[in-house]
């Protein structure tokens, strides 16, 4: 506490919650876009907020992305396995598999020595397969459960960089470029005002389902993703955000 004191971190954690109305605040050291070593602490940090917040009977529902693994790979195991359940927020956005939310979820109930429901569900379906899909008892079952979750924690990407990254198509990209879409999330493109421009179909959370979820936790660092966790605040309920220096003085100077 007193090392954190004495780099500020505490007010800047403070001024980041008021700035972005979100509750709870938690900044690391440092800047991921310049030592990716950073990446891990807000993994680290955000293990460490779960494991004080988890209890019994749980269940959490966790996005994909390269900094929501870093969660699943510092999250010791836990010595007693945990009556927990972690389940993917969405399914498949497009990414590649160590970045998917299945597997992240997976590996996360693994580290806690709880259990793990996939979501088996196709990338980029058309709306007929999507609604095919929904009609499923088996996908229904997996729905209701991921929408029962307590506790969801979700990644935060700048709009065109996850869009190329999922290889979306071009006339897509197109779309997001002229509604100004600057933030991703869940699946979710939105502008600087938070709102939608975009809505990857798939099949899993939908903002709405959002309220019912206690706990709503934003993990992104990295000075490039400051104007992306903005418009996701604007854009969505976040009660805890946990982010690392190089975002947060970026964000309020904006
Ligand atoms: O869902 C992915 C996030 O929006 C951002 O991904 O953590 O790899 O930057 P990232």
């Amino acid at each position: 506490q007193v090392m954190r004191d004495v780099s500020g971190i505490s007010s800047l954690e403070a001024q980041v919650s008021e700035r972005l109305g979100i509750d709870q605040v938690i900044i690391v050291n440092g800047d991921s876009d310049e030592d990716p070593l950073i990446k891990r602490e807000l993994g680290y940090a955000t293990a460490v907020w779960l494991r004080q917040e988890i209890r019994s009977g749980d269940t959490i529902a966790v996005t994909g992305g390269t900094t929501i693994a870093m969660l699943a790979e510092m999250m010791p195991s836990l010595a007693h396995g945990m009556d927990v359940q972690v389940v993917p927020a969405r399914g498949g956005l497009g990414e590649n598999v160590e970045y998917q939310a299945n597997t992240i979820a997976s590996r996360l109930a693994a580290k806690l020595g709880g259990t793990n429901k996939m979501l088996h569900v196709p990338d980029f379906v058309s709306e007929d397969v999507y609604q095919s899909l929904l009609a499923e008892p088996h996908v229904r079952e997996r729905l209701a459960m991921i929408q029962s979750a307590r506790i969801v924690i979700h990644g935060i990407g700048e709009a065109l960089k996850m869009a190329r990254r999922r290889q979306l198509p071009e006339e897509t990209i197109r779309l997001l470029d002229s509604g100004h879409a600057i933030a991703e999330a869940f699946g979710y493109y939105f502008d600087q005002t938070g709102q939608i421009v975009h809505v990857m179909n798939t099949v899993g959370l939908r903002l709405g389902d959002l309220k019912k979820i206690e706990r709503i936790v934003g993990v992104a660092g990295g000075r490039s993703k400051a104007h992306a966790i903005v418009a996701v605040a604007k854009g969505c309920r976040q009660d805890v955000l946990v982010t690392d220096e190089g975002a947060a003085r970026a964000i309020i100077q904006l």
